[in-house]
């Protein structure tokens, strides 16, 4: 892949680790800590699709809202507002996984602008990436608040081809999400999928261009091929 000019990623699941708010959870919840970490990702999810369909945005700190207090009512647990503002506040200083800052540096390292393009408001990206100190390593954070609608709408995949100034065939787009590189793709980016356990990728008509199973093997199994 060598006419690749940049690289934009997928924030949530790809850089960071949705599951780092599970230790509140656990602590709040005991033996049930993973267990509404996982709802409450998957409801904030649905939440994002579903008012994308119905033309009815909020910011993505108000759909993580939205669904921990519907995992609470699901699991038959007691949010009190301390406890929802904290479990929220957590969302902003999720860590990132462990080969991220390395890998970055790397891709840096060879000229390549880095972006996130996130459902994230540009509050929530700007706090997770300043909260793990990796503000340096990117060029452009990229929010959905620009188009009011979340991904996998073309809008927001379009967004990131603007801001970076390239043509969508010189980014290479990186997502965890495998609904998230089938999005990139149907819109035309090179995709990469990071696929850190053994998932199953969508049946959407739409393949990865690449797999891998960590961010640092990037440059040598992609950038190199
Ligand atoms: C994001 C979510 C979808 O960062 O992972 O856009």
């Amino acid at each position: 892949m060598k006419d690749i000019r940049g690289i934009v990623f997928d924030l949530y699941g790809t850089l960071y680790d949705v599951h780092t708010v599970a230790t509140l959870c656990e602590k709040y919840y005991p033996q049930r800590g993973r267990e509404v970490s996982v709802v409450w990702r998957q409801k904030q999810l649905e939440y994002t699709w579903l008012r994308s369909l119905m033309n009815q945005y909020v910011n993505f700190e108000r759909a993580t809202e939205d669904a921990l207090v519907f995992t609470c009512r699901y699991l038959g647990l007691e949010i009190s507002t301390a406890r929802k503002e904290a479990l929220c506040e957590a969302y902003l200083r999720l860590s990132p996984f462990p080969e991220v800052p390395d890998a970055l540096r790397e891709l840096r390292a060879r000229g390549l602008p880095l972006a996130i393009l996130s459902n994230g408001s540009i509050n929530s990206i700007d706090s997770v990436v300043r909260n793990s100190g990796l503000t340096e390593s990117f060029a452009h954070l990229i929010s959905v608040d620009d188009v009011q609608i979340f991904k996998p709408s073309r809008l927001v995949y379009e967004l990131a081809e603007r801001k970076l100034g390239l043509h969508r065939s010189e980014i290479l787009f990186v997502s965890s999400n495998a609904w998230d590189v089938t999005g990139a793709a149907y819109y035309g980016y090179p995709t990469c999928w990071v696929n850190r356990g053994a998932g199953t990728f969508e049946e959407m008509d739409q393949r990865p261009a690449h797999e891998v199973t960590g961010v640092n093997m990037i440059a040598a199994q992609v950038l190199s091929a």
